[in-house]
């Protein structure tokens, strides 16, 4: 399906709350290769690196495999997108008590605080010439994330590159775990 549909569909369903998610145990390790492998051919585009950091090992999350794969696609895309030719992108995942935290880090331009404050509106682009995307991007990833029980926010400095932080309910009985 054309991409501005379905994310149309998707800002839709997390308005009327009806965003439904198919909730299963899930490897990170396997959410981090595919949402890596989604991007892959756009980071060759523009010869930039996507590093996954080790720490997922046995880490077990409660969520929907597509939608996280999503989150992080949209993400990892924006880092891409943003990124000088050549950089680095950072897939990293801890965890932290009752969490697991996935971040994406890159060494783009950085948002100010001034623009942190509407980043995750829908429509929302720093630059408006911007024909890349129409801005629906962060505002459906937050969405998601919030339907699983987690957060998202930035942390970013100008100049210095931005880091996405999301927040899913972690698995620790692991009996079925894929
Ligand atoms: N990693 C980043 N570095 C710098 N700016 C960013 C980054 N991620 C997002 N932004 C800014 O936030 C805006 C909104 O991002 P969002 O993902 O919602 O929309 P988009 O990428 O422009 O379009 P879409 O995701 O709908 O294709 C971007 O246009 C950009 O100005
Ligand atoms: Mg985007």
């Amino acid at each position: 399906m054309n991409r501005l549909i379905g994310d149309l569909l998707d800002v839709m369903r997390i308005d009327a709350g009806r965003l439904s998610l198919e909730l299963e145990e899930l490897s990170v390790s396997s959410v981090l290769a595919v949402a890596e492998e989604s991007v892959r051919y756009l980071a060759a585009e523009r010869d930039i690196t996507v590093e996954i950091g080790h720490a997922a090992g046995q880490l077990h999350v409660r969520g929907d495999r597509g939608r996280l794969v999503q989150v992080l696609g949209n993400l990892l895309g924006n880092a891409i997108k943003f990124s000088p030719v050549g950089g680095l992108v950072r897939l990293g995942v801890s965890r932290d008590g009752d969490r697991v935290v996935f971040e994406v880090a890159d060494q783009g331009p950085g948002i100010s605080y001034r623009d942190q404050e509407h980043l995750f509106d829908r429509y929302w682009q720093a630059r408006s010439s911007d024909r890349r995307g129409v801005g629906l991007g962060l505002a459906i990833a937050r969405g998601i994330v919030e339907a699983h029980g987690g957060r998202l926010w930035v942390d970013s400095e100008v100049g210095r590159g931005s880091r996405f932080s999301f927040t899913i309910p972690i698995v620790t009985s692991r009996a079925n775990a894929a």
